[in-house]
């Protein structure tokens, strides 16, 4: 995404107001006004560009995009895939998805067909092809917008024969299956593929392998489907980079095996501001914009948000003054070039017509909502030096897909919730309250080029890792691994001969038993003395505890409470040149970010404030070959005090002093 300036804009349909053309001359003198520069068309338009199979009718797409770009105004066009017409479904019902208790739905919806259905990838492909032959050398598409949020099953008759097939591909044979799904146990031995169906609550829900496997399965389908609609693009001439938007939390598809396959990372971003602290909704916003950049370790684009309320979260919260351009901001700061929305203009009817939008019914300029786009328009071309900067991170946490199928699926420690999301949020905020770029990496990723890596419950090691922490290890790097780590394999089968798996020699420990607790338990990691500088006398945790019997590892602290009282809660082990630490339970914030402190104290790793960030402050850094660019952010309710590095303000305030919801760049000369 060059060219140098920051995308702005988001989603647009025309395609509802057709019958309205002034709407459509007002839009584009609005768009204008708040500094638009691109918009995302035709991800809703199927019905409209072929409203009869076969009949394809784009000469009203182009009139618009050829509109947009006279005033300046580029397109990132989408495949229609997201949501099919109604004649499609009729015509061919096997594109209508089959839940889990095999009922076959009706038409209605969206994001709802089967993605092995020959038909639907036929007829997708299809259009896919008119579209680019027709748009994709067209100057102002500057890009593709694969279908829309790619997510759910199907368990139809189609999806089951091609999820054996995929079987047969992972096992070669049924035995090799059985062995690794361990069906032995309660007599569900396979004789045949034939044999397999996909988890149901009408059927098999206890072999732990199978559910996995159905997990992946479907994670590479729904990628699979997406590579075809790519190959469709490219194969009628089209060379425009793609991109499909990507979700919040979501974890139905391995967005780092996806992001392999597309050009460019795009997310939606809807953080529910004021349900919690503005703090802790900017801490799990930024996790994901940390996810999203670190899935191609490459600038991103937040390509949908909402310039006002939502209409589809528990309650719509307006966007207080200053919150449109604090997330905004907030997003370049982590690497997105671009500040996008959902959506351009209200509907007039049906679900989204409350959904806030930068035009809403009344067709005025002179609404807080457009005020407020107008401003981040503004904004964005101040700080549009900063387009493609990388982000340069020393730090990273894990956070692997197939990690937390596995662990929240099987039965285990604790099934009223495993917290897993929390903990790993724990140590991301922590390393992040030091003003350090965090990256996120999966089991698969290379761990080289970071100093401190956090591991939080690496349940599942994938083939391989265990070597990879080892040499990481041994390299000189450090290692935090909590518990609940290195329990199985990729087939969910328990390892044998004590666990961590392979690393017992690098914690310099074995992991010997794990204590679930109640919702209203507690226990405590303490050090009796202090002896251990940095760390604080005693924290509190929750939820799991791990037993562990130490051999090389050197305690640093102990639990408090209970019948293991006095074992090791915190284990520190020399490895090689480098150093392994084990968190054994669930602590509260204060204990990872006394850890995480400390350590990053022992290594050199320093935050680039002088004198650290107070409370809610967000710093961040993006790079060119010559500069620095710091994003610091004031997410707490009150002023902050803060010393930044010396150089230019390039935007903001040049003061100490930053107000809530206030945002500052900095640029220092390398
Ligand atoms: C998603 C979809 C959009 C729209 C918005 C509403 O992100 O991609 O089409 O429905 O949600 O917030
Ligand atoms: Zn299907």
């Amino acid at each position: 995404m060059s060219g140098g300036y920051l995308l702005h804009g988001g989603d647009y349909n025309p395609e509802q107001w057709l019958d309205m053309p002034e709407v459509l001359e007002t839009d584009i003198v609005r768009f204008r006004e708040a500094k638009i520069n691109t918009v995302t068309l035709g991800v809703f338009s199927w019905a409209k560009l072929e409203p009869r199979e076969g009949e394809y009718s784009f000469a009203w797409l182009e009139q618009i995009i050829d509109r947009l770009y006279e005033n300046g105004i580029g397109v990132i066009l989408a495949t229609p895939s997201g949501a099919r017409p109604h004649w499609l479904a009729d015509r061919y019902p096997e594109v209508l998805r089959v839940n889990a208790s095999r009922q076959r739905m009706v038409f209605g919806g969206r994001h709802n067909h089967c993605l092995t259905s020959p038909a639907y990838r036929e007829k997708v492909r299809q259009i896919d092809t008119r579209l680019a032959e027709r748009f994709g050398h067209h100057p102002a598409v500057q890009m593709w917008h694969i279908s829309n949020e790619f997510s759910g099953d199907c368990h139809c008759p189609l999806c089951q024969e091609a999820f054996r097939g995929w079987l047969k591909k992972r096992y070669q044979t049924i035995e090799a299956l059985n062995e690794s799904w361990c069906t032995t146990f309660w007599s569900h031995t396979y004789d045949s593929f034939e044999q397999v169906e996909s988890p149901s609550p009408i059927g098999e829900r206890s072999i732990m392998g199978l559910e996995l496997d159905w997990k992946r399965f479907v994670s590479d389908q729904t990628i699979d489907f997406m590579e075809q609609e790519i190959r469709a693009l490219r194969s009628a001439g089209s060379d425009k980079p793609v991109t499909t938007n990507l979700m919040y939390r979501f974890l139905q598809v391995d967005y780092f095996k996806l992001a392999k396959k597309i050009d460019l990372v795009s997310w939606d971003n809807y953080p529910a501001w004021q349900r919690h602290t503005l703090e802790e909704t900017a801490q799990r916003t930024a996790f994901w914009h940390d996810v999203m950049r670190s899935l191609k370790k490459a600038p991103f684009l937040m390509i949908e948000s909402s310039p006002g309320a939502t209409n589809w979260q528990g309650v719509s919260k307006l966007k207080r003054p200053g919150m449109l351009r604090a997330t905004s901001f907030q997003s370049i700061a982590h690497g997105s070039d671009g500040a996008m929305y959902f959506q351009m203009r209200k509907s007039r009817g049906a679900e989204e017509k409350f959904h806030g939008a930068v035009l809403d019914h009344y067709d005025g300029n002179d609404t807080r909502t457009f005020g407020d786009v107008c401003e981040t328009g503004e904004m964005l071309e101040k700080i549009s030096a900063v387009t493609g900067a990388k982000t340069c991170a020393q730090a990273a946490v894990l956070y692997d897909w197939e990690n937390i199928w596995a662990m929240e699926g099987s039965a285990g420690p604790r099934n009223e919730g495993l917290h897993y999301q929390e903990s790993v949020e724990k140590s991301y905020r922590a390393l992040r309250r030091l003003g350090l770029n965090v990256d996120i990496l999966d089991q698969s990723s290379d761990l080289g080029g970071y100093r401190l890596i956090s591991a939080p419950m690496q349940y599942l090691f994938h083939p391989g890792f265990a070597q990879k922490v080892r040499s990481y290890v041994a390299g000189g790097g450090t290692f935090v691994m909590s518990y609940w780590s290195g329990v199985v394999d990729e087939s969910d089968r328990c390892f044998l001969g004590g666990t961590p798996h392979d690393l017992m020699d690098v914690f310099g420990l074995r992991s010997e038993e794990i204590d679930g607790l109640y919702d209203w338990e507690e226990n405590e990691i303490c050090q009796p003395g202090k002896t251990c500088a940095g760390l604080g006398e005693s924290y509190s945790c929750k939820y799991l505890c791990q037993i562990v019997k130490p051999a090389a590892a050197k305690t640093l602290m102990v639990y408090g409470k209970d019948f293991y009282a006095g074992t090791p809660a915190l284990l520190e082990n020399q490895y090689g040149k480098g150093t392994a630490y084990y968190v054994c339970a669930d602590a509260e914030q204060a204990f990872y970010e006394d850890l995480y402190r400390k350590l990053a104290g022992d290594i050199g790793l320093c935050c680039p404030a002088p004198g650290g960030l107070p409370e809610g402050v967000e710093l961040t850094s993006r790079e060119t070959a010559d500069r620095i660019f710091y994003f610091a952010q004031n997410f707490s309710e009150k002023e902050a005090v803060l010393s930044l590095p010396k150089g230019e303000i390039l935007y903001g305030k040049n003061s100490d002093v930053l107000k809530p919801l206030e945002n500052l760049v900095l640029v220092v000369k390398k």
